[in-house]
């Protein structure tokens, strides 16, 4: 086998080869590790690894996964800043910008690779894409292993084949493999934990590269998520929050009805977690079972992500969203009615290919209508292989860069009057540590989501406190000292 080439491997996950090959994974990292100790007897030196991770919460738990399987082959864990090893990114195609902040990233790794003789492995979504591995192979020298979003349980036997051979070894699968469990962890918090409970996306939203990187839906064995959380709780853990580009399929693939309304009410039963929460949920398949069970179980937050993408229903037709606005404006109604003081956040693509100004107003109308807490807005990015990337954008740059501003002012100003509610009251914070910008503050969030800076003496990580709000912004509440509840 020509480890040099770009591997598609057309039968993994469907035959007893892969979960054999899976089950591998622990001998590899043995095997690894027993390389690393002789390493170690020998230089006095132990080898570190340093971690760059792009886009969603998906690729922050596979780097988790990643820094588990180093940390178990026996490699130590430095900060970005410091030079590693080996120096893993986990990468993002979602659009463009992601992608060239990645080349940027691995491109002024190549002197220092060269000095220490240290190498990158190149992982993620971006590497999916044919077209990126063939570019990484090319003009990349230094990045020494690649592999996708479908193999990173092979990443072990790839290490050892690089550190055994010295050569270069690309391995990416072009289709999904089955869910495999147990992987070892690396969790970058204590308190609060991502959860996978579904992989995959079968939506195939016209603009999305998602559905092509990360396969078809494969959802997670009920008893394993609860097992995971109940794991997590014995540890100290307090949060979770349930990971799936679509949470509200999970269970689809095994035939199962409102599963996922089903779990919700499982996890609730769990002692120790106290907050629940899930991203993402796609419109068209949020049930009413499932609002019930949001609005029954006090532990899931009031909390909800619900992208709505366009305001207009034309627009959402040619993305393939599969609901009207008017289906959304009274799903909305329907949460609110359920659940009064829920936050609501969204995603919102600006610019997408036929978008004419008329279409944008209805996005902002929308936006106006609802009062979403916050909004991630996003210029929209032709991403190759999606049908939309073949459409014609008719609009010149400047009108969408201007609507995008406005989208933004519009959204700040509604984030800022929702923000003032929070004035003089007194809110329940789970502390995520010092504030990055004020280590004299400790910063936290509320069950709403909204981040909080306060002042308090020593580090109350983890901790659950109540914090009188004394200002809000629309990105940030400030409150006074905490009082503090367990
Ligand atoms: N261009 C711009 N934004 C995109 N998103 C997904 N694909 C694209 C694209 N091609 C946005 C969507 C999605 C979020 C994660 O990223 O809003 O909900
Ligand atoms: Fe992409 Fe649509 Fe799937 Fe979300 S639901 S990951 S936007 S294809």
């Amino acid at each position: 086998m020509d480890n040099n080439r770009v591997r598609a491997n057309e039968s993994c996950g469907q035959d007893e080869d892969f979960l054999a090959r899976s089950m591998e994974s622990a001998d590899w990292m043995e095997q690894v590790r027993n390389l690393n100790t002789e390493y170690a007897l020998r230089t006095g030196k132990v080898r570190t690894y340093r971690l760059d991770v792009f886009g969603c919460q998906m690729n922050e738990r596979d780097a988790e996964t990643i820094a588990g399987m180093l940390t178990n082959m026996g490699y130590e864990q430095v900060p970005e800043d410091q030079p590693a090893d080996i120096n893993v990114f986990v990468t993002c195609c979602v659009r463009e910008n992601a992608e060239e902040k990645v080349y940027g990233h691995i491109g002024a790794l190549s002197r220092e690779c060269e000095k220490r003789g240290s190498i990158v492995v190149a992982s993620g979504c971006m590497m999916q894409q044919p077209h990126v591995a063939e570019r990484i192979k090319n003009t990349f020298r230094h990045v020494k292993i690649v592999f996708g979003t479908h193999n990173i349980h092979e990443f072990p036997r790839l290490l050892h084949q690089h550190l055994t051979s010295g050569k270069r070894v690309f391995e990416i699968w072009d289709k999904e493999g089955r869910v495999i469990e147990d992987m070892p962890i690396k969790r970058s918090q204590r308190h609060k934990a991502w959860v996978n409970i579904v992989f995959g996306c079968n939506n195939f939203c016209t603009y999305c590269i998602v559905p092509y990187v990360r396969g078809r839906e494969r959802s997670r064995r009920k008893e394993d998520v609860l097992a995971e959380i109940r794991a997590l709780a014995a540890d100290g853990c307090r949060e979770v929050t349930l990971l799936g580009q679509n949470v509200n399929s999970y269970g689809n693939d095994f035939g199962e009805k409102d599963l996922f309304a089903r779990l919700l009410y499982d996890i609730e039963e769990i002692d120790g977690i106290d907050r629940v929460r899930f991203t993402t949920s796609h419109p068209k398949d949020l049930s009413d079972s499932l609002i019930r069970a949001m609005k029954e179980c006090g532990k899931v937050c009031e909390h909800l992500h619900l992208p709505f993408q366009a305001g207009s229903n034309r627009i959402l037709e040619r993305m393939n969203r599969k609901y009207t606005r008017e289906h959304y404006l009274d799903l909305v109604d329907r949460i609110r009615d359920a659940i009064p003081d829920i936050a609501l956040s969204t995603d919102i693509i600006v610019g997408f290919p036929g978008e004419t100004g008329e279409d944008f107003e209805d996005t902002l109308d929308l936006v106006r209508r609802v009062r979403f807490d916050s909004a991630y807005t996003f210029i929209y990015s032709p991403r190759r292989g999606t049908p939309a990337e073949k459409w014609e954008q008719t609009e010149p740059h400047e009108v969408i860069s201007e609507r995008f501003k406005r989208l933004v002012e519009v959204q700040t100003e509604i984030a800022t009057q929702l923000a003032k509610k929070y004035e003089g009251k007194t809110v329940e914070v789970l502390v995520d540590g010092p504030s990055k910008t004020n280590p004299e503050m400790q910063s936290g969030r509320t069950r709403t989501g909204r981040l909080v800076n306060f002042r308090a003496e020593g580090d109350l990580t983890g901790r659950m406190v109540d914090v009188e709000i004394i200002r809000a912004g629309a990105f940030w509440l400030e409150g006074k000292e905490g009082v503090h509840r367990g």
